[in-house]
């Protein structure tokens, strides 16, 4: 790296040119009404509980595609020319293989919890094997067309924004849980509670590498922009589909 290069990149990119851009997105998530609902203290513990195993159970066909994703859009930046950001990438597509698993056995717990609890019984098998929800289909294809297009970098902005709702709207919502639902919740969601902590590195990592795209190429910022705030849409789309399947 060039002195001149470090200069730049020491400059906040992020804050000044794609922050502005997904601001009003991020306002948006956290307004949804199903974001709001699953924060509220007075939320029914049965529709939370409920809401969580639909989190896990159709947050899986989003999971596993994950380090494919990552690794496909690396392969693609480095096509353009962008092979440190295509490397940085592709090392990162690594930290993410297999944790659908994650999703998969926290459903299983969670569906044995509920059943433990004398309500309508559930069967973890038949809601994992269901087809990806509107949103989560929705979800699916904004990566597989990012990662196509002339501005592949566009699912590091996407990776940004849902690593850090892991970060911000995270805690939050596992607070609500413990409280509404029960603190062995908590355990049963290894999900969430293991990227709430992993995702702050993550969150840093897509951080300094989207503020050295922006060095690199000023004019990717609309790209980012639009990637980032259509990633927070379709994941705000899904959760409303977790609380329509929850009722
Ligand atoms: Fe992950
Ligand atoms: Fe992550």
């Amino acid at each position: 790296m060039t002195t001149s290069t470090a200069g730049v990149v020491s400059r906040d990119r992020v804050s000044d040119c794609y922050q502005p851009l997904v601001e009003e997105a991020r306002q948006a998530y956290v307004s949804t009404d199903t974001y709001q609902q699953a924060t509220n203290p007075n939320a029914d513990p049965e529709f939370l509980d409920r809401f969580l195993i639909e989190f896990c159970a159709l947050g899986v066909h989003m999971t596993e595609p994950v380090d494919r994703w990552i690794r496909g859009a690396g392969q693609r930046c480095r096509e353009l020319g962008l092979s440190e950001l295509g490397e940085a990438l592709e090392r990162h597509a690594e930290h993410e293989a297999g944790h659908h698993l994650m999703m998969i056995n926290d459903t299983r717990t969670l569906v044995e919890l509920w059943n433990r609890s004398g309500r309508q019984p559930l069967d973890a098998d038949e809601l994992l094997a269901r087809p990806p929800s509107p949103g989560s289909k929705r979800y699916i294809d904004l990566h597989e067309r990012t990662i196509a297009s002339d501005a592949p970098w566009g699912q590091l902005a996407i990776e940004y924004e849902i690593e850090r709702l892991s970060v911000v709207a995270g805690p939050p919502l596992m607070q609500n849980v413990a409280a509404v639902c029960g603190e062995d919740r908590i355990d049963a969601l290894s999900f969430l509670t293991d990227h709430i902590a992993l995702d702050q590195a993550h969150t840093v990592f897509n951080r300094k590498q989207l503020n050295q795209l922006l060095a690199e190429r000023p004019d990717a910022a609309e790209s980012l922009g639009a990637a980032g705030s259509a990633a927070l849409d379709v994941h705000g789309a899904f959760l409303a589909d977790c609380a329509v399947a929850a009722r």
